[in-house]
């Protein structure tokens, strides 16, 4: 009988990168503009609110934020092309794992365990993406047309008020869900340091998005001690 040595263990990190510094800095500058066409957003809508921040200096700063948000996109579209390809492709396709996802989604809302295995972003934040880019896309055109609508009547077209409301409504929607799971629901919550300092407990995400990180692993340095 040969006596073997115990099989090497792989030390690893207890965390994992999730995040680069080019994605958190996206994501910061949409939390900011989003905050601030919300709050003078609110102040155009709400006498009482526009006794707080004027009409004319609301209408500026919800303009400006509008402006900061697309010149913030353009640029990372211009100088890191390849960020964004990649994170395209992440969002842009539904495989079968991310249908069974979502076919018992409402059930695992509040627990994942017994989720199908998922890649870096699950189907929820997959849709989640889509539709907030989607609603954004909206805003931006129906703020246009107000803006422009303000200086030539032949822009001006009955319901686009509301439209511009009801993408406001649904996105407030989508982002106070997106806020309570990165922030209080325990299953969810360990993901909010990716977006603070890039990294999440490697455990937390291999529950989560096991697949993903295989990939990552396949490529690290072996490291075997
Ligand atoms: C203080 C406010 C916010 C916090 C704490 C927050 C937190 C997070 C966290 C932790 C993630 C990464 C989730 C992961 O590990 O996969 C994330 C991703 C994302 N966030 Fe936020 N977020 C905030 C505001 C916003 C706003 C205002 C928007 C849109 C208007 C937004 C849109 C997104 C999108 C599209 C993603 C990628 C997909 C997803 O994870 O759902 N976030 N956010």
């Amino acid at each position: 009988m040969s006596s073997t040595s115990p099989a090497p263990t792989r030390t690893r990190p207890a965390t994992i990168r999730r995040f680069t510094g080019v994605q958190r800095l996206l994501h910061l500058i949409l939390t900011i503009t989003f905050l601030g066409m919300l709050w003078t957003g609110l102040c155009l809508w709400s006498p009482a609110l526009a006794e707080v921040m004027n009409r004319p200096l609301a209408k500026q700063w919800h303009f400006y934020s509008a402006i900061a948000l697309g010149v913030a996109f353009v640029l990372i579209l211009v100088l890191r092309p390849r960020d964004v390809r990649a994170f395209a492709s992440a969002v842009d396709q539904l495989d079968r794992a991310d249908r069974a996802w979502l076919r018992g989604g409402p059930r695992r809302l509040f627990s994942h365990v017994g989720a199908p295995e998922q890649g870096w972003l699950n189907a929820g934040q997959k849709l989640n993406t889509a539709i907030t880019i989607g609603l954004l896309i909206v805003l931006t055109g129906t703020g246009l047309l107000l803006w422009i609508g303000e200086r030539n009547t032949a822009f001006r077209f009955a319901g686009t008020v509301d439209v511009h409301d009801l993408a406001t409504i649904l996105i407030v929607l989508l982002v106070s869900g997106h806020l309570y799971l990165a922030i209080f629901n325990p299953s969810t919550r360990a993901s909010l340091s990716g977006m603070t300092n890039g990294s999440v407990d490697r455990e937390w995400a291999r529950a989560n998005h096991r697949r993903w990180v295989e990939e990552c692993e396949a490529q690290e340095p072996d490291d075997r001690s």
